[in-house]
């Protein structure tokens, strides 16, 4: 199984990302996880000959090709980060690698809430027409996340990990599941593709 780890912040120092790092190592065995920044893309600025970016394209394809999507959200004044929201305008402008990919959220905060709100707005955005994303139901909440890791980068908390265990396992399913649901994926892409927040 491929699958993309989104970091969605351009911090050079992130537990978030930490958190995908681990589990791009303790979840090598089950899937294969690729990281990608979107910390160089540019502000989106809605250009009017719908050209998105090389670098954008390139993120886009990654995930079209992936079985897979993790995004993994910090929260910033109970959103998510606008970096965030900037990748995912991009990638949803007349481009549609979110249509239908399962996606799994995962979010790190330095205090009790693990950024739950974040991740509840996350949610709503990737059901925007454009993005349309399947979005596994668990949440996986990491708080504290400054305490989380030892020096190698590794949970401390065993009922930590075994709940991450269990839902990333969930979410293995879901992906299989859900890449079969394609009785309807044809016409959710036409109805995405001829979508026009701007039509008069
Ligand atoms: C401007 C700003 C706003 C923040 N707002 C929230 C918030 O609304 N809720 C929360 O739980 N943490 C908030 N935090 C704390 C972040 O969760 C924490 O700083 C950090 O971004 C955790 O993720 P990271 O290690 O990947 O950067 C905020 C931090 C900053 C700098």
């Amino acid at each position: 199984m491929k699958l993309i780890g989104l970091v969605g912040t351009n911090s050079t120092k992130s537990t978030n990302r930490q958190l995908l790092q681990y589990m791009q190592n303790h979840f090598a065995d089950k899937a294969e996880i690729e990281l990608v920044e979107i910390k160089d893309l540019p502000v989106f600025n809605k250009p009017t000959n719908k050209k998105v970016p090389e670098i954008v394209l390139e993120i886009a394809e990654k995930i079209t090709n992936a079985d897979g999507l993790i995004i993994g959200t910090p929260e910033y004044d109970h959103s998510i980060p606008a970096v965030l929201m900037n990748a995912l305008a991009w990638l949803s402008y007349g481009i549609y690698p979110l249509l239908n990919k399962p996606v799994m959220i995962t979010g790190a905060s330095f205090g009790t809430l693990g950024s739950s709100r974040a991740q509840l707005q996350l949610r709503q955005i990737l059901n925007a027409p454009e993005l349309k994303a399947n979005v596994l139901p668990d949440e996986f909440l990491l708080s504290h996340s400054l305490q989380a890791f030892d020096k190698d980068g590794n949970l401390v908390d065993l009922e930590i990990i075994q709940k991450l265990d269990a839902i990333f396992d969930d979410f293995r399913l879901f992906v299989k599941i859900t890449n079969k649901l394609s009785n309807a994926k044809e016409l959710l892409h036409k109805e995405a593709e001829n979508f026009n927040w701007e039509s008069l």
